[in-house]
């Protein structure tokens, strides 16, 4: 079992390492989307996913199905850049790897060369079986996405958890194995009943990542900004590991204070004035 630093030489952590840790200490996954969150979380993530939740984190959308291939492909090259040793995954958008294995590489081609990113993510379990061996024969990795599936939020009526019937819990333990044997390094557990999440990281052979399922995954997602408190109200499963949101309200209020009272810029942030001579 591995413990405590993710990668002894401080290289970047590679897919065959991650899936090696199956099993062991938990996994740390963290969402981002932009350059300076990457750098702030590189040396305490595993690995970092550029979610496609970021049309809904970022461009205030509601659902992730009007992000685009050009707008993962742009985040996840800035992630890529303020990162150093976490695993890179990108998510594939709605409608860019469903139709055929061959789009699906084509896409993913492209995201793989344009950003440096490590592997892909996409969403689906057995439907998708065919497309995951297509790619990982290809040499694209490939993390799958099953359980509450939010590109699917219009076939399931809604952004519900998954798995409660005996036919569901069977399907999705299904799907589970179905993309570990298609080659899926890891698979992302969302939305699903504690002892299904728990069950699943026994019986599928690689690595499961849980996000709101159970401790007994193989490892963790989050979305980032739900953990930081940049919003008022949050699905059951986020724990608030602090209160961005109202720091960021506070901050604002005392600027715009300063502002107004002609506090702000003070002294110490204004340029004194140079006279030629100095200047020379
Ligand atoms: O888009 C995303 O951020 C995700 C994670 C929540 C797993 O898929």
């Amino acid at each position: 079992m591995t413990t405590g630093s993710k990668n002894a030489k401080n290289k970047r952590l590679t897919v065959p390492q991650f899936a090696a840790r199956k099993g062991g200490e938990p996994l740390v996954c963290m969402t981002a989307y932009y350059t300076r969150m990457a750098e702030l979380l590189d040396e305490t993530c595993d690995l970092l996913l550029v979610g496609d939740s970021l049309g809904m984190v970022l461009y205030g959308m509601d659902s992730t199905l009007g992000v685009d291939l050009e707008m993962m492909i742009r985040h996840g090259a800035a992630v890529v850049r303020g990162s150093k040793t976490a695993l890179v995954i990108i998510d594939m958008p709605f409608g860019s790897y469903e139709e055929s294995p061959a789009q699906a590489f084509r896409n993913c081609a492209r995201v793989m060369a344009e950003t440096g990113a490590g592997g892909i993510k996409l969403e689906g379990g057995q439907r998708m079986q065919e497309t995951i061996a297509f790619l990982v024969a290809r040499g694209i990795p490939v993390m799958a996405h099953i359980g509450l599936t939010p590109q699917a939020v219009n076939t399931i009526g809604g952004f519900k958890t998954q798995g409660h019937g005996k036919a569901q819990r069977k399907a999705i333990i299904a799907d589970a194995k179905a993309v570990a044997a298609a080659g899926a390094f890891a698979t992302v557990v969302e939305g699903v009943p504690e002892p299904l999440g728990a069950e699943l990281a026994k019986v599928a052979a690689n690595v499961i990542i849980g996000i709101g399922a159970s401790a007994g995954c193989d490892g963790q997602v989050i979305v980032t900004e739900d953990i930081l408190g940049f919003f008022d109200r949050n699905a059951r499963f986020v724990k608030k590991y602090a209160e961005a949101g109202h720091m960021i309200r506070k901050a604002a209020a005392e600027y715009a204070s300063d502002v107004r009272a002609r506090k702000f810029p003070g002294k110490e942030h204004t340029y004194a004035q140079r006279d030629e001579k100095s200047e020379g």
